[in-house]
Parts: C-alpha cells; structure tokens; sequence
C-alpha cells in the first residue's frame, strides 16, 4: 500500500512538471505561462478537479514507448469561475508541444461529454503543434471526434477557445466551431497552411504572425473575437466574459445586481444626435449610457467596425447589444457586418439572451466588391437570424432607419417585441435626396425644384410618425429615457414564450 501511494506521488510530481522544468523554462522565455498555471488563474482558487492525470498514450513507434508522461500534454477537468460550474482542458506544449494523440484526444473529449451531461460551458485552452506526428492517422481521429462533439454541443453549452500558442492545420476548426475565439497577442497564431506552405504554393512570402497572428484575425479575417495582450489578461477577462452566459441552453444567464437604478434618465443623451442629418457620432456614447455602470463587453471590436455587438446588463440582466455605428462607413450593412451581427444575435438566441438593437443605418453598402462578394446572401444572413430569433427582442431606433435595412434591423415586421423611435428618426424606404431624385428625374435640371421637392420627401417621411401611425414603432420615446424604457421592457418580457415550427434544422444562407 505504501509503495502504491509512494507511486502515486511520484507521478503526480511528474505529471505537474509537464516536459521538464528546461521546456517549462522555455515556455515561460515566450511570455507563456504553463499549462496548469494557465487553469489556476482561469479558475476560482482551489476548485479545479482534474480527470485523467494518469493517462498516458499508446505509441509505441519511433521510440515512443519510453517518452511518456503522465496527462500526455492535455490537463482536463473542471472548476467554477465566480461559482459557477465550467469544464476545461489546458494543452501543455511542454509535453510535445502540445500535440494531440489518441489518449490526449480522448481525455479532451470526455470532458466534453460531462459537459453536455451536466449542462455547463467548455472552455478550452489550446497551445498545441497539432497532429501527434508519431501516431498519424489516430491522432486525425482524435481531432475528428472533437469536431463531431463540437457541433453537437453548439447551441446547447457555451463553448469558447483561447488560443495561447500555435494552432494550425485542420486543428484550427476545433475552435472554429466554438461559440468565441480569444487569441493572446505576439504568443498565438492559427492558420490552415503554415508560411512554409503558402510560399510554395502561392509564392507569398509571409510571417506566421502575418498570417495568422491575433491581430490579422481580429481585424482581417474575423476569426477572432477579442485580442488579449498576454496570458494573464486573457485569463483574467474570460473570467469577466463567463458571467454574461448561462450554463447551457435550459438556463437564464445569472442575474448581476448592479448599484446603478434601472429607471435612471440621462439628459446627455437628448444631444447626441447632431443637426445635421450626415454628420456622425458614437453610437457607443449610447450603449454605455444605457447598459448598467457603463460596462459593455465588445465582440470584435476591431473588425467591421460599422456594427458594433456584445454584451451588458441592464438592471442587472445579460443583455447582447447590436447597433449602427454611424462613425464607421456612416452605419452601412455590408458583408463582413451582416455576417458579424448575425452570428452574434444566433448566439444570444441559442443562450436566452435578450436582444437589443439600436437602428441608425442608411442602408446596404452599394458597389461591385459588395454584389459580387454576395451581399444578397450574406445580408440574409443577419435578416434569418433575427426573423428565427424567439428571445425578447428590443429595438430603438435613433436616426436612418433606411431602405430593407429597416426591416433587417430587428424590425417589428421580424417579430421585434418592443420597438421604440427617438423623435429624430427618420424611417423611409431611402434617404429624402436619393428618393427625390428618382420619383422626379425629369425635373433634374432644376435644382431649386428638386430642393423643393426633397424638402416635401422628408417633412412626408423623414420622421418617426408614418411608422408608429401604422404601429411599426410601439412607442417614440424620449432619448432621455432610453434605459428606463428598455428596462421595463425586460421586465414585461420576462417570460416571453414563442417556438418556431419544428424542422430537422433550418436552412440558413451560408
Ligand atoms: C509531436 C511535436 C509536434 C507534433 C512539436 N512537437 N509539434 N511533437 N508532434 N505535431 C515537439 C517538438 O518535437 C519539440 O520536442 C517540442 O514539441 C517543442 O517544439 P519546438 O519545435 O521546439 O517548438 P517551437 O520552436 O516553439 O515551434 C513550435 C511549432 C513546431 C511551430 C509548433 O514545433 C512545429 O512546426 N511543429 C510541427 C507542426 C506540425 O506540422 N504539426 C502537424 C500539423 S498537421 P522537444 O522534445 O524538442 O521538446 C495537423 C493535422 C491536424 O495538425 C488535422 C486535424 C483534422
């Protein structure tokens, strides 16, 4: 017996130093902190419970029957952060760089299916050089039965990935199927094919960072949803993102109370709107008036800048945010835009998430790059995602709401529940220059007329009236009072119950 529990403390030692204390070393040399240290900053002090820290793999090619190490560069198990149940698996890179066998694949997905048992989120931290080279094709099918439990729990446990290393090849699409992508600054990057390959192939010359460091992915490609600028930061702000979510799809996300009186009027907000109706402003100023303590998570901050998602609470419920932002190509959809909201609203909607929208858009974004892009499917992207939405859904209209993105925009027409306008909105099928300009073409030459005329437009429609006569607009509200008016809606709303008719799965525009 003593001999056992001898054994058994000598493997945890070795399990706890990883590769070694010179590859821990090295790790720490990149600003990287290890595995495990990594999971004691994610997690409440002392609630990590860790799974399979015995398990080793079964290679025995290459000389690889010797070189284990118990945990096999996977730490499992799971923990609370803020006392609240979450599942993680922390790749070593200390232990061959992280790679992923059979055994280490296996470990990730048992707590992947605990996850799903007990309805509660997966976090993963993945610092990894891929593919276990030495077990070949069983590592592949490791990495497969990941994916296949990465889409059966999407939609049903949050799922979210920091990216703390390498990350590349078909290893990248665990994470791509995962609600959020968190990257670390200089220390991580993802791409399908690594430099050495594109320079080949394509004969482009290009630094790993370049291709797929945190920066290009948050403001390029939109893989990533937020840049953190070492591991501490990231840890630490995860933490923060974990309480806007519920634990799965069955449950609300928790309830913050917050020092802040929901009913509370801001006068600042009565001059936001400029004069003038091109000139922009920060449709931030709005979102951080509105939301409790002006605390607002922002979802890919750097990237499509024109909408602006994340999430708040207001009166102390999870709320995510979709809005406008007029500073950035005057508010415009486009492609990149509408494929950034639209996942954003099916997530809050998969998590019982209200929904608050704040509508000032003049339109589609016009041009060739857009059509041929496919702005008609992409755009239909975020037009399906809110018309599927069941969660409450809330709507302020603050200026443009213009053409067929007044009705993409949360519109009453999609089922929006509350849908308020400022006294400045202007709720039209385009904008009063445009308009007249084609209802009086042949009065082009004159252009006293046709001032004339686009006056006439936009006393007609250039206001909230014509929609809320017809009951499109529930109310007009005060700018004032928009917090107030948006927390009582909540409240109302509160058991909001709609299904939408059962289907195998629905078939949205991809
Ligand atoms: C086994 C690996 C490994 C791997 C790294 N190591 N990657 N062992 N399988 N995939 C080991 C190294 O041998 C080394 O061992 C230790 O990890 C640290 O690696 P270094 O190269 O010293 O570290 P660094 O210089 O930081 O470079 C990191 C790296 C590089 C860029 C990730 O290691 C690398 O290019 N690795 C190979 C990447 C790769 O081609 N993976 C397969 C991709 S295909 P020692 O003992 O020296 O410490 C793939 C398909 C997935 O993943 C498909 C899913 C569908």
């Amino acid at each position: 017996m003593n001999e056992i529990i001898r054994q058994l403390e000598a493997k945890r030692e070795q399990a706890y130093l990883g590769g070694g204390q010179k590859r821990i070393f090295a790790q720490h040399n990149k600003g990287k902190l290890t595995a495990r240290e990594r999971l004691a900053l994610l997690l409440d002090e002392g609630s990590f419970e860790e799974w399979d820290m015995f398990v080793e793999h079964r290679c025995t090619d290459f000389g690889m029957a010797d070189e284990t190490v118990p945990s096999d560069g996977v730490v499992t198990g799971y923990g609370m952060i803020n006392g609240r149940l979450v599942f993680v698996f922390s790749q070593d890179f200390t232990v061959f760089g992280g790679s992923l066998s059979e055994a280490h694949a296996e470990k990730i997905c048992k707590v992947m299916d605990q996850a799903m048992k007990v309805g509660a989120p997966i976090i993963g931290l993945n610092d990894s050089g891929g593919a276990r080279i030495q077990e070949g094709v069983a590592s592949l099918g490791g990495y497969a039965e990941i994916f296949q439990r990465n889409v059966m729990a999407s939609g049903v446990i949050p799922q979210i990935s920091l990216i703390m290393g390498p990350c590349a090849g078909g290893a990248v699409y665990s994470p791509a199927l995962t609600d959020f992508i968190f990257m670390v600054k200089d220390s991580s990057y993802m791409f399908v094919t690594g430099p050495d390959v594109v320079k080949t192939v394509t004969h482009e010359e290009v630094s790993a960072q370049e291709l797929g460091g945190a920066l290009t992915h948050s403001t390029k490609s939109g893989v990533c949803d937020r840049v953190f600028e070492n591991d501490v930061e990231a840890l630490l702000m995860v933490r923060r993102f974990f309480n806007y979510l519920p634990l799965s799809n069955r449950e609300s996300a928790p309830h913050r109370p917050s020092s802040c009186v929901a009913l509370e009027e801001d006068f600042s907000l009565d001059t936001l709107i400029p004069s003038h109706p091109n000139k922009p402003y920060d449709m931030l100023e709005l979102i951080l008036k509105v939301l409790d303590d002006s605390d607002f998570y922002e979802i890919q901050p750097d990237y499509a800048k024109n909408i602006v998602i994340g999430f708040g609470r207001i009166d102390g419920q999870s709320v995510g945010i979709v809005a406008n932002q007029p500073l950035v190509l005057a508010g415009c959809l486009d492609i990149k835009s509408a494929i950034k909201a639209a996942r954003f609203v099916r997530f809050c909607d998969s998590f019982n998430i209200p929904v608050i929208t704040f509508v000032d858009v003049p339109g589609f974004m016009p041009g060739t790059a857009q059509e041929y892009g496919g702005i008609i499917k992409h755009g239909a992207k975020l037009l399906f995602a809110y018309a599927e939405c069941t969660v409450p859904k809330i709507t302020v209209i603050t200026r443009k709401a213009y053409g067929g993105a007044y009705d993409v925009m949360s519109s009453k027409h999609l089922r929006g529940d509350v849908n308020f306008a400022w006294p400045s909105a202007e709720i039209a099928v385009m904008g009063p220059k445009g308009a007249v300009e084609i209802i009086f073409r042949e009065e082009k030459g004159d252009a006293n007329q046709l001032a004339q005329r686009e006056a006439q437009y936009k006393a007609k429609f250039a206001n909230p009236f014509v929609a809320s006569r017809r009951g499109y607009i529930d109310d007009v509200i005060m700018p004032h009072e928009t917090r107030k008016r948006i927390a009582r809606s909540l409240v109302m709303l509160k058991h909001k119950e709609l299904e939408n008719p059962w289907r195998k799965h629905d078939n949205i525009p991809l």
